[in-house]
């Protein structure tokens, strides 16, 4: 039997043997938030009984095995762009670059579930564990009147399933594992349990909410510059432009050091960006070249293995971040950088040419090669949020490896892989593992392909434009095919009208945005949510991996390239198009079909929807004039958050929430908290939609 111990309102750790050292809630990235998890329904039972629990240990590691219950969906277990369900499936947690993998690979592999039965379950472990999700049968389990010779082949095959289905948890080496409980009562309840177990949900700085572009590879400073300003010249929103590995002297593996022939003055570049109201991000990854000037203080601190002739830096140790971090605060951070984008820090399990170390790498904390590979990103993360976190200023990173426990990280998990469908599956799949994913655009294969997919960018939690190998941008040429042709299209111009439009949507959606991600962090509510995290009970909901809940109201549903029109599956209750206004019955699917400057969009019924004026970019001091869009006829209202956009304060109470509010009398505002900086919304008309019957 495990011992077990209440960590917190509704949840609960079962400890089974001795766990390992390096697992990842020792690397946690933000304290329990239990006054949230104390607002919560009051659960005084877990899930699931311990007793219920089975746990062997064998040479090769140990093994749990969980009750399932009849009927029950599972979901989670990391980011995940081919597979939405994983009932009936296994799904093996490894990190990995080629993330539309069915078996579990994944670039944010996170030993967490969470079931339609509405609860989660979290396996504390870096080990590259099995999760067999009811499809194994210990032999107690003896299958019944089933497997009896029948005429179809679909009949016979019914009998392979197991009779009862279970979860078990195979994990490799360890001889104990901690196995932590999340209760619900519902599926939602269960995953923000988790998310405010992890710390609570990222706030991104404000300027966050707007686009992202980032430059070509090689460009040089005087090239992202032209580019910068042509942006502002043709009213094309933009917060945040990046530079590709081209910004270093070396980049596989990585110097750190600006490369002069490029950028012959960094800080002159920065400043003009700045005034131009960019936010900066850089590309790196953290493999070390030796001509690095940390190199050689770095290799004490590193692993025993080199990648592309560079140091692995043990982030786990304090020595390790100092190094590294005293450089990059030096010449990227007090600078003026941003952000940054952590690049390879996943790995490749499968390739006949793998890269990255080999599990069998040793490393100062203690961490073999497979431990690290799973906490790499997560402490790769961790560590470049330091500095800037002691400047008090927020950051807004991407990276390409997350894991267990993220949710409380600043950082966009993006991608190599560039299916569009499968880049909507993700954005339906994040939630669940309390990570964060961008769809982002580069090249396309025509501009209905361009434009469905600015549609799902801009509906996505970070606005990333990355065309790293494109002189021009997607807009001006399709079929890039990674090459530098250069040549403007002729369709440019009504390309970039329509893009801009898009761009533009997304900025009207910002305040509404900033106000999910603060929902995140206090609630533990993710952004972005699958439509069967809300409505469990619903089976037509189950497997719906191409629509997904926007904030609280709006519900999204991406075209694809080649699609005249699409289903939509409407949950139960009253919607609203959110472009015609037409009111619609949900329980049923309808057909939906969208010009190239729209995507399939719907309102919940009740609720008000601020839509800002677009603003170019956000700056510190911006304003945003608001249509607060009221729909259905009863009483509704909206939260909006507020507070200084850019620096930490908010977590010492410098926040506050402008509540919207329509009823008979009409529309009010009322403000409440410590924010006392400039008013960040100003409402400016107030539309009210619906109330009559619905179609
Ligand atoms: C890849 C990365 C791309 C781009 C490229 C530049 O590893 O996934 O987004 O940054 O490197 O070389």
């Amino acid at each position: 039997m495990p011992t077990v111990t209440r960590i917190a309102p509704g949840i609960w750790r079962y400890r089974f043997g001795t766990p390992e050292a390096h697992t990842p809630i020792r690397y946690r990235s933000g304290k329990v938030l239990s006054e949230a998890l104390v607002r919560m329904p009051g659960i005084a039972k877990p899930p699931i009984a311990s007793r219920e629990v089975a746990f062997e240990r064998t040479a090769r590691g140990c093994s749990i095995l969980l009750p399932m219950v009849e009927g029950e969906g599972v979901y989670g277990m990391g980011l995940n762009t081919r597979v939405f369900e994983k009932t009936g499936r296994r799904q093996i947690l490894i990190p990995s670059d080629a993330p539309e993998e069915a078996a579990g690979p994944s670039h944010a592999p996170v030993p967490f579930y969470v079931s339609t039965a509405g609860y989660g379950v979290y396996v504390d472990t870096a080990r590259f564990a099995a999760f067999h999700a009811g499809n194994v049968a210990p032999v107690e389990d003896r299958p019944g009147a089933a497997g009896a010779m029948a005429g179809s082949t679909e009949e016979l095959y019914k009998a392979r399933k197991p009779s009862v289905r279970r979860m078990m948890v195979d994990v490799p080496v360890a001889q104990g594992v901690d196995v932590y409980l999340f209760a619900g009562p519902t599926m939602l309840d269960a995953v923000r349990r988790y998310v405010l177990f992890s710390g609570g949900g990222a706030v991104p700085p404000m300027w966050g909410m707007g686009v992202v572009y980032r430059g070509k590879s090689d460009f040089t400073a005087a090239a992202c510059l032209r580019l910068a300003r042509s942006f502002r010249e043709q009213a094309i929103p933009c917060d945040i432009f990046g530079l590709e590995p081209g910004w270093q002297t070396r980049a596989y593996s990585s110097s750190f050091v600006w490369d002069k022939a490029r950028f012959p003055d960094p800080d002159d570049y920065i400043r003009q960006m700045r005034d131009l109201g960019y936010h900066l991000s850089v590309w790196e990854h953290a493999f070390t070249h030796p001509e690095s000037p940390i190199h050689d203080a770095l290799k004490p601190y590193s692993g025993s293995y080199r990648v592309w002739g560079g140091l692995v830096p043990d982030f786990a140790t304090p020595e390790a971040r100092r190094i590294y971090l005293k450089h990059h605060r030096e010449t990227l951070f007090d600078k003026g950088v941003d952000a940054v984008k952590l690049d390879e820090c996943d790995y490749q399990p499968f390739g006949p040419e793998p890269w990255s170390f080999p599990c069998a790498a040793r490393f100062p904390s203690g961490m073999d090669g497979e431990q690290m590979h799973s906490l790499f990103g997560i402490l790769y993360q961790q560590a470049m949020q330091e500095p800037l976190a002691e400047a008090n200023r927020r950051t807004w990173g991407l990276v390409r490896n997350s894991g267990a426990l993220a949710a409380a990280l600043p950082y966009v998990i993006y991608s190599d892989s560039y299916d569009h469908r499968c880049y909507v599956r993700g954005l339906a799949t994040q939630g669940f593992s309390g990570l964060l994913w961008v769809p982002e655009v580069r090249d396309s294969g025509s501009l209905e392909e361009l434009y469905r997919r600015v549609q799902t960018v801009v509906l996505s939690p970070l606005a990333q434009i990355d065309p790293w190998y494109m002189k021009l941008p997607p807009w001006q040429q399709i079929n890039a095919d990674k090459s530098n042709l250069g040549e403007v299209m002729p369709e440019a111009p009504e390309a970039t009208a329509i893009v801009r439009r898009l761009l533009e949507l997304r900025m009207s959606l910002a305040p509404y945005l900033y106000a999910a991600f603060n929902e995140y962090r206090r609630t533990g509510t993710p952004p972005l949510r699958a439509l069967v995290m809300e409505w469990p009970d619903d089976p037509a909901l189950r497997g719906i991996d191409d629509e997904f809940l926007l904030g609280p109201d709006l519900l999204a549903a991406p075209m694809f390239a080649g699609q005249g029109s699409r289903q939509v599956v409407l949950p139960r209750g009253r919607w609203y198009d959110f472009w015609t206004h037409e009111p619609l019955e949900g329980g049923r699917t309808i057909e939906a079909s969208k010009p190239m400057d729209q995507m399939p969009l719907y309102v919940r019924d009740n609720c008000i929807v601020p839509l800002a004026k677009p603003v170019q970019h956000i700056a510190a001091d911006t304003c945003f004039e608001l249509e607060a869009r009221v729909y259905g006829p009863n009483p509704a209202h909206c939260a909006l958050y507020e507070d200084d956009g850019i620096s930490n304060d908010y977590l010492r109470g410098k926040q506050s929430i402008v509540t919207l509010t329509h009823g008979p009398k009409g529309g009010a505002e009322q403000r409440t908290g410590g924010y006392t900086g400039p008013n960040r919304y100003r409402v400016t008309s107030w539309t009210t939609i619906g109330g009559g019957a619905a179609k």
